[in-house]
């Protein structure tokens, strides 16, 4: 651990916050963290800028949007939406009765919308269950706990809310982190992500789905 340094979580409520952590260096931060594998993702600025406006602009209620700051430097963000299909909406393959993803099984369970599967499963709506968008650390910040840290305040203002989210197949920090946390990796269900990758290809890969459920609330 870092002695004497003191990052500040700030959660955003306005355009303006957004604003003002796009002026602490947010757009590189997250061109930089998702161009490493296992994402090399390419986000042009007006794609990042596009992103966390949305959280304020597209009528989501009350979106979650916290930033860590250093200083006046933003290194790290963590989101996460109520799991509306007007704001979320993915489809999702499960291939528990095919016997296990495969290229050859690949595309033969599609449930179309990840709606459908979570009502259905797990009764889940966008009152109940919330979805975490985006997470992200600085990488010359990381292992210090910041992403821990985050999350945890995330957690704690989503309160008995069920959390679900996305994350590579090949993620295994990440999908460290979340278990420690108290997600689940639902087996046999996945997703693909088509995305401009840095060398100008634009490739699918497969995300798993992870689950937080809380207890119901008597
Ligand atoms: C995943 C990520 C957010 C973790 O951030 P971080 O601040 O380094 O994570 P923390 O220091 O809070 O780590 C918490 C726990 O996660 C796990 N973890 C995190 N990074 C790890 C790594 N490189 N190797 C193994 N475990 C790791 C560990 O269990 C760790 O606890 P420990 O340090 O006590 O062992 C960061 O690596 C990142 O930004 N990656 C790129 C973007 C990304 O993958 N986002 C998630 C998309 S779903």
């Amino acid at each position: 651990m870092e002695k004497d340094v003191s990052y500040t979580v700030v959660r955003a409520n306005t355009l303006q916050d957004i604003e003002e952590a796009f002026s602490c260096g947010l757009i590189k931060l997250y061109q930089d963290i998702f161009s490493d594998p296992p994402y090399e993702e390419y986000f042009s600025s007006d794609d990042v800028t596009s992103l966390f406006h949305s959280y304020f602009t597209s009528g989501i209620s009350n979106p979650l949007v916290l930033f860590t700051y250093l200083g006046r430097q933003v290194i790290a963000f963590c989101t996460a939406v109520p799991f509306d299909e007007h704001w979320v909406d993915f489809e999702i393959s499960d291939f528990n009765m095919a016997g296990g993803y495969s290229p050859e099984t690949h595309g033969k369970t599609i449930i179309n919308s990840c709606h459908e599967y979570f009502k259905r499963t797990f009764d889940s709506t966008p009152e109940n269950t919330w979805y975490l968008d985006e997470l992200g650390v600085r990488k010359d910040k990381r292992r210090k706990g910041i992403a821990r840290c985050l999350l945890q305040a995330c957690l704690t203002e989503l309160n008995s809310k069920n959390v679900i989210l996305r994350t590579s197949d090949s993620n295994n920090q990440a999908q460290l982190l979340y278990q420690n946390l108290g997600f689940h990796h639902i087996g046999g269900l996945y997703t693909q992500v088509s995305h401009k990758r840095l060398d100008g290809s634009v490739r699918e890969d497969l995300r798993i789905i992870m689950l937080r459920q809380t207890e119901p609330v008597e």
